[in-house]
């Protein structure tokens, strides 16, 4: 384990690597606790270094062998082992050389999932961000681009299958068993995106002829026997490169493309060049074991993995700062993607709702940094909300500021200038202004300012002179490191929307610049009037959520419901229901904690029902609509001094009130959202499923009675059908005998499938109220639970932490106590993910001040910790200061 250094890098520091590495040959000889690793660099000292200077290459758990120059095995003197990598000294000053360096790793050892481990008996490899260096010494910087050629060697028994990037070039015996496979990639790349797989696995083949007639064998490789729950990755692959042809004109550029599917895995997936190497759970479906959301999150992750290959791949990071350059341009591009693919607003209402759960808050909190971080400590730590979705989002109004083409020129000249490179955030942006013109300047901030801006509205209509005038300021809310922001640039879609519905065209508009239906904030605080207003109208700001920002508005609370109606942009209606309704909650939270009953503004209820039976609406747009504000949305919003029961009740409470006001129409609803015939996962009949379990939620609220989720739950024959009741009779009716039934069946069922028996154990641990960790403690005992598998470890214990707020909030610490013992517990075995596990408790500070004092106890009692990992040692350390 990488335990703490206390260093952190800089940006500012970035200097060339003195050495260039043109081509790597690698030689893997596979066993499980003793892998030989021969590596032969092709090196060039840069122009210009100094001849004496020394090579450094990094190194972690790598036992070194010998190293040679040309075939000359090296002097002991010249060769220091630093106890994070080698230095080596006395090399040739001005010739290329060739370095050999024989080094010895334990695979089946490895419980971090970082270099080369094992999973389920399969050699996999992980290497972003910094892994190699667990598998051989290397210069392992993401700016060192060579070629490589891969050879493995290992028992043909136990691993027929030998796989590395690229193409295979030579297969052959070894004899005494053993075998051997030559893969070449002849495209440089960074070292992070190595990959190598062996072992006997399965595998599902298609094929798919590129926009310029390259003919590419594509195969997805899963355990023996579950080869056509891949089908529907396929499916999606395929989808991706056409789709990218189309939208980008870009083509893959290999003759084989390679996903494999392994079972113990750190992150979602990874990119890696030719060979993506995946967590099963996004690459395995099929009805009787994934859910519709299940479908939509695989279509996303085989279409992001792929993006990378020209945004990550072709064109990649200088250094780890740069991470968003590739992540938030390819989440983008994945968003595009499942946009095009089903429905774009609901697309994006799912997009904003995951933005504000993860990221907003991770923006308010200790943790908080830039899109670009300028300093870390730890950079698996930065793989973070910030970097890949607000990322995204930044990319998002890049291409609002410019417009379809203006964005497709930039985009077209990024890959033409920087193919083959290592670029920068600089030279991304250089592209779309030397494309088009636009002066990005005062937009960049985005990248390097933290915390999510504020933009506070005002507003006055004045009949007589039919002027409507909008006033603007916008801040910045201090973050770590950053007390002091400068003015941002923020583009804002918009509307007036007049009292029938159509949309004002004012014959003016001045104080700021207005092109098409976009605002440009740029100042720190800004009036504009609009002039020539036929009547007055309802200003709908920030359609489409086109800034990552909090808005705050004072907004009537008719004049929502008026946008929830009457708006033409469906996600513009969706974001006025959810403000209405958040606007209700945070009230009905103020009266539940003063002791008063809450009651619900019956218009908010009517506004709801009325969007519920909007014949004109897709059902899966409705469901999102019916979808009130969570918990954790609740106590974002609210702020500080939270007490999660609170929030609990009076959210159940508006609830209930809602089901019971609308109950026969949601019954008579509920009837015309049948799927009939064999299941289907597409966007439509998904969406009639997810309208229909949000009206059963409500109608088993207003009956006070589990019979409608037992009756789903026993006719139930697809996951999603299945999960929904499980879901809602686990957390609306824990003590009823149907729920215990059900959750019994469940297991019994699929207790041979762990992917399944996830949402079991999640549907568990997020079961509401303080109860659940004692639940939680005695899954941890049971046969299903295992701490070194990650999938397991988030299922229970993240979700808990995550997902259950008044279980994890616990008023006596308990929650915040079992958090930090597993913590300490699973980073002695994988920090990456007792780190990630640690960062639930980043919003702490908000929480009412007891159990704040018991969350801060918890916090210490880990940063006490004498043997901490310098993951959960950043972590602890910033979230704590
Ligand atoms: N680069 C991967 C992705 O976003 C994520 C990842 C990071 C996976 C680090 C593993 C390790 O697509
Ligand atoms: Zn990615």
């Amino acid at each position: 384990m990488r335990t703490e250094t206390g260093t952190t890098f800089q940006l500012s520091d970035y200097r060339e690597s003195d050495f260039i590495v043109d081509a790597v040959d690698l030689t893997f000889r596979l066993d499980p606790e003793r892998t030989e690793v021969v590596s032969t660099l092709t090196v060039r000292r840069r122009p210009g270094v100094s001849p004496d200077a020394p090579f450094v290459l990094d190194g972690d758990e790598v036992e070194l062998k010998s190293v040679s120059v040309d075939g000359q095995t090296m002097a002991e003197e010249d060769v220091a082992e630093t106890g994070n990598g080698l230095r080596l000294s006395n090399l040739p000053g001005q010739a290329a050389f060739s370095l050999t360096i024989t080094s010895e790793i334990a695979p089946e050892r490895n419980t971090q999932l970082m270099g080369l481990y094992r999973s389920s008996g399969v050699y996999t490899t992980q290497c972003e961000a910094e892994g190699f260096r667990r598998i051989t010494f290397f210069p392992d910087r993401p700016d060192v681009l060579a070629v490589y050629t891969t050879r493995i060697e290992a028992d043909r028994e136990s691993a027929p299958l030998l796989l590395a990037n690229g193409n295979c070039i030579e297969t052959g015996d070894l004899g005494e068993g053993r075998h051997y496979a030559v893969w070449h990639d002849p495209h440089p790349k960074p070292s992070y995106l190595f990959a190598l797989v062996a072992g006997d696995l399965g595998v599902l083949e298609d094929d798919f002829t590129t926009a310029s007639g390259r003919e590419v064998a594509l195969k997805i490789y899963v355990e023996h026997g579950k080869e056509a729950r891949a089908a529907y990755a396929m499916d999606s692959l395929k989808r991706s490169m056409r789709w990218d042809e189309e939208r980008f004109g870009r083509e893959y550029d290999l003759d084989i493309f390679m996903i494999v599917a392994v079972s113990d895995f750190n992150m979602g997936a990874m990119e890696n060049k030719g060979l993506n190497v995946f967590n099963d759970k996004y690459v395995l479906a099929d009805p009787e074991i994934a859910t519709d959301a299940d479908y939509a999150n695989i279509e996303a992750i085989i279409a992001h993995e792929y993006f990378h290959n020209w945004t990550g791949n072709r064109i990649t990071c200088r250094d780890w700062f740069q991470l968003c350059l590739k992540e938030g341009l390819t989440v983008y591009r994945d968003h595009e993607f499942s946009a095009d693919q089903r429905s774009r607003p609901v697309k994006r209402i799912a997009e904003v709702r995951l933005l504000k759960a993860h990221q907003f808050p991770e923006d308010a909190g200790p943790l908080a940094h830039p899109v670009r971080p300028d300093r870390y400590r730890e950079i698996s730590n930065f793989y973070t909300a910030t970097v890949y979705e607000k990322g995204s989002e930044v990319v998002r109004m890049i291409a609002t500021l410019l417009g379809e083409d203006g964005f497709r020129k930039g985009m077209d000249l990024y890959f033409d200038r920087h193919d083959g490179e290592a670029a920068t955030i600089e030279d991304f942006l250089a592209c779309f202004e030397d494309a088009t013109g636009f002066d990005l300047g005062q937009f960049r901030l985005w990248y390097d300012q933290a915390g999510t801006p504020v933009v506070s509205v005002s507003t006055v209509w004045d009949p007589g002179s039919r002027r409507f005038t909008a006033s603007f300021e916008q801040s910045v809310p201090a973050t770590p490191g950053q007390a002091k922001k400068d003015v941002m640039h923020i583009p804002l879609r918009f509307g007036l929307v007049l009292p029938d519905g159509s949309e004002a065209e004012p014959t003016s508009v001045t104080g700021a610049r207005v092109t098409d239906d976009v605002l440009h904030l740029t100042q720190r605080s800004q009036t504009v009037q609009f002039d020539g207003v036929s009547a007055r109208p309802v200003l709908s700001l920030n359609r489409g959520f086109c800034a990552p920002i909090n808005v705050h508005f004072e907004q009537a609370p008719a004049d929502l419901a008026h946008l929830a109606r009457h708006e033409s942009d469906p996600f513009a209606r969706w974001q006025a229901l959810n403000a209405y309704a958040m606007r209700v909650l945070v009230e009905a939270v103020a009266k539940e904690r003063a002791g008063g009953t809450v009651d619900v503004d019956p218009a908010l209820a009517e506004t709801m029902i009325a969007t519920a039976e909007d014949e004109t609406l897709e059902p899966a747009f409705r469901a999102q609509a019916l979808a009130l504000p969570g918990e954790n949305d609740i106590a974002r919003e609210i702020g500080n001094d939270i007490d999660p029961d609170a929030i609990f009740a009076a959210r159940r409470a508006v609830q209930t009130v809602i089901g019971k006001t609308g109950a026969e129409i949601f019954a008579r609803l509920a009837d015309t959202m049948e799927t009939p015939g064999a299941y289907s996962p597409d966007a439509a009949s998904a969406g009639k499923r997810a309208f229909r379990h949000a009206l059963m939620t409500y109608l088993s609220l207003a009956d006070a009675s589990p019979a409608r989720a037992n009756e789903a739950f026993a006719a139930a024959d697809n996951m999603t059908d299945l999960s929904q009741p499980l879901l809602l009779l686990a957390h609306f009716f824990p003590e009823s005998e149907g729920a215990n039934a059900a959750l019994a069946t469940f297991e019994e069922r699929f207790h041979d499938t762990p992917l399944v028996i996830d949402k079991w154990l999640s549907a568990q641990a997020t079961a509401p109220g303080a109860a659940t960790l004692e639940r939680v403690r005695m899954l941890m005992e049971g046969e299903h639970f295992s701490r070194s598998n990650p999938n397991r470890v988030r299922a229970l214990i993240g979700a808990f932490a995550a997902g259950n707020p008044t279980g994890f909030n616990r008023a006596d610490g308990a929650g915040f106590a079992f958090l930090a013992d597993e913590v300490l517990a699973i980073d002695g075995r994988n920090p990456q993910v007792a780190a990630r596990l640690l960062t639930t408790m980043r919003s702490w500070r908000s929480l009412e001040e007891g159990r704040r004092r018991h969350a801060r106890a918890a916090l210490e009692r880990i940063a006490a910790a004498d043997k901490l990992s310098s993951d959960v040692r950043d972590i602890v350390d910033r979230t704590l200061a």
